[in-house]
């Protein structure tokens, strides 16, 4: 008898550590990723570097080469099954419009926090890279 309360406790406490683990990150892609605090400001920053088809071709490469961002957001912009998220889907035109470049920034200067999404700017790309590649990103949309 003892043994199946504990059973049960252990469920409940393993349960409880679970919800605390998806409660890590946002599981609402909508919902911003940088610190609230810091929204605003973010939000008011625009990509310095126009989007012509060179800087494209050059966010293109960061993309699938350099930044390694290929291996866990796919070669078409939807994103790859990965253990405790709802893979990122690039080509959701209401996320396109929703999000900002300057937070994206922020996002590949820190990473997404409690998610596998690394910090790449200032880690494996430079600022300008990291500009250029946001450009590649938003030709995933399909409202464009
Ligand atoms: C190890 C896997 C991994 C790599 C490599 C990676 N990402 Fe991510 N990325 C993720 C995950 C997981 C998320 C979802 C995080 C979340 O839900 O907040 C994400 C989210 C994002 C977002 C959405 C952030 C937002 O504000 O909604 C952007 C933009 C992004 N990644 C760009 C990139 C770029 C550009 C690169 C390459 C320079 C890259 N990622 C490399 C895993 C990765």
């Amino acid at each position: 008898m003892r043994s199946i309360y504990f059973t049960l406790l252990a469920g409940c406490v393993l349960l409880l550590g679970l919800s605390k683990v998806a409660g890590a990150f946002h599981l609402d892609i909508y919902e911003p990723r940088v610190p609230s605090e810091l929204l605003d400001e973010l939000q008011d920053i625009d990509n310095p570097y126009p989007a012509t088809p060179e800087r494209i071709e050059i966010g293109r490469k960061i993309f699938f080469e350099k930044g390694m961002c290929v291996s866990c957001h796919g070669e078409n912009g939807k994103g790859v099954i990965r253990p405790g998220h709802s893979p990122r889907d690039f080509t959701d035109p209401k996320w396109q419009d929703i999000r900002t470049d300057g937070e994206i920034m922020w996002v590949l200067r820190n990473g997404s926090p409690g998610t596998e999404m690394p910090v790449r700017v200032g880690n494996i790309i430079d600022v300008e890279e990291g500009w250029s590649v946001i450009h590649f990103i938003r030709t995933f949309s399909s409202g464009n």
